[in-house]
């Protein structure tokens, strides 16, 4: 089987962007691919972190997984800070990667605005810990929402340099990974601004929703969210971002063609639309935030899928460090 890997960061609650970019498809696909995901922990903590809630936020990312419908019959869910082999190979990474290939990174770019001074070194070398991520791993496939499509390119841009600088033409060390963007949901839109995406870091918990929001607060969100007071609802007009990003939503949830859509909304008011949105998402979450809560009252069982995680993943990550070491002309331990 074509192999497939992806990870989250454990920072704060999953929310609707990471299940339609990302986890929904990882369940959709999982029957075809040999899947490994995991939670980026190392990652998390390129920004500010609060280290009594970073061990709880990993596993309740792992519990999200499985709730969201992962199934360990196709699927290897590990921490990445239990493999040491990303570390290292993100080392090794970062010396063969040109400084200026870091400069243009959207990612850093934002958050570091946000950090000023105290920017750490680690957020501006996070893309080459996350070729480390995929690379060691050898996937075919990395799905993931379109935000992470930059970073997909760098890892390409990694694999493909040290092939050519240490490898040899007819036996390349490493795959270069294609990623996996899905058609629809690549990008979920903030829901007090239709042109911002919806994001774990913002400020405000009324831009999100939550994966594991109760009825109600997602009953308030939508009430409150940001829309326009133009009558009828249509997709893809650029002066009305929100009225997209909403319908959109609409259309994923609830599984139907964009035409019906389309045309079950070209008369209605957002008084009509919101209770039927928000019964799509209640609906949706209902059953994931029902196996979640079994999920976390056995504290055993998620450490049990995370020890088989890890014993798997390891042995793949290590082969392949050990032949990334080799190329790069390193004496093996005796
Ligand atoms: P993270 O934790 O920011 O997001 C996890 C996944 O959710 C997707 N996503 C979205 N999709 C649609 N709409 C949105 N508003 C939205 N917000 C987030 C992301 O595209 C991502 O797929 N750098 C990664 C974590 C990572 C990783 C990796 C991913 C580390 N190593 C190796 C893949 C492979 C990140 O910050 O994701």
């Amino acid at each position: 089987k074509p192999r497939v890997l992806s990870g989250i960061q454990p920072t704060g609650e999953l929310h609707l962007g990471n299940y339609l970019g990302a986890i929904r498809n990882w369940v959709e696909i999982q029957q075809d691919y040999d899947s490994f995901l995991f939670m980026a922990d190392l990652h998390a903590i390129t920004v500010p972190h609060d280290p009594t809630k970073l061990a709880d936020n990993t596993y309740k990312v792992a519990a999200m997984y499985l709730a969201c419908g992962i199934s360990l019959e196709h699927a290897t869910v590990f921490v990445q800070s239990h493999i040491p082999a990303h570390t290292e190979l993100a080392w090794l990474f970062s010396c063969i990667t040109p400084l200026n290939w870091l400069d243009d990174m959207v990612q850093f770019k934002e958050k570091a605005i946000k950090q000023g001074e105290n920017v750490g070194t680690g957020l501006l070398t996070y893309p080459v810990l996350q070729a480390a991520d995929i690379l060691l791993y050898q996937p075919d496939k990395v799905p993931v929402g379109e935000d992470q499509k930059q970073h997909l390119e760098l890892t390409r841009d990694i694999a493909a340099r040290l092939n050519y600088q240490f490898g040899k033409e007819e036996q390349p060390i490493l795959k270069l990974p294609e990623p996996m963007i899905p058609k629809q949901g690549a990008r979920v839109m903030s829901l007090t601004d239709g042109t911002r995406k919806m994001s774990k870091s913002d400020p405000s918990d009324m831009s999100r929703i939550n994966l594991l929001d109760p009825p109600d607060l997602i009953e308030r969100k939508i009430k409150r969210c940001k829309t326009d007071s133009v009558r009828g609802l249509t997709f893809d007009d650029p002066d009305r971002p929100e009225c997209n990003n909403l319908l959109t939503l609409y259309m994923i949830l609830t599984n139907q063609p964009k035409e019906t859509v389309a045309a079950e909304a070209a008369e209605m008011g957002w008084g009509q639309f919101k209770p039927l949105f928000t019964d799509a998402l209640i609906s949706v979450l209902k059953p994931i935030q029902k196996r979640y809560d079994e999920i976390m009252a056995d504290e055993h069982y998620l450490k049990t899928v995370l020890h088989d995680g890890r014993e798997k993943a390891e042995t793949i990550a290590n082969q392949t460090l050990v032949k990334v070491k080799q190329a790069l002309g390193y004496s093996m331990p005796v």
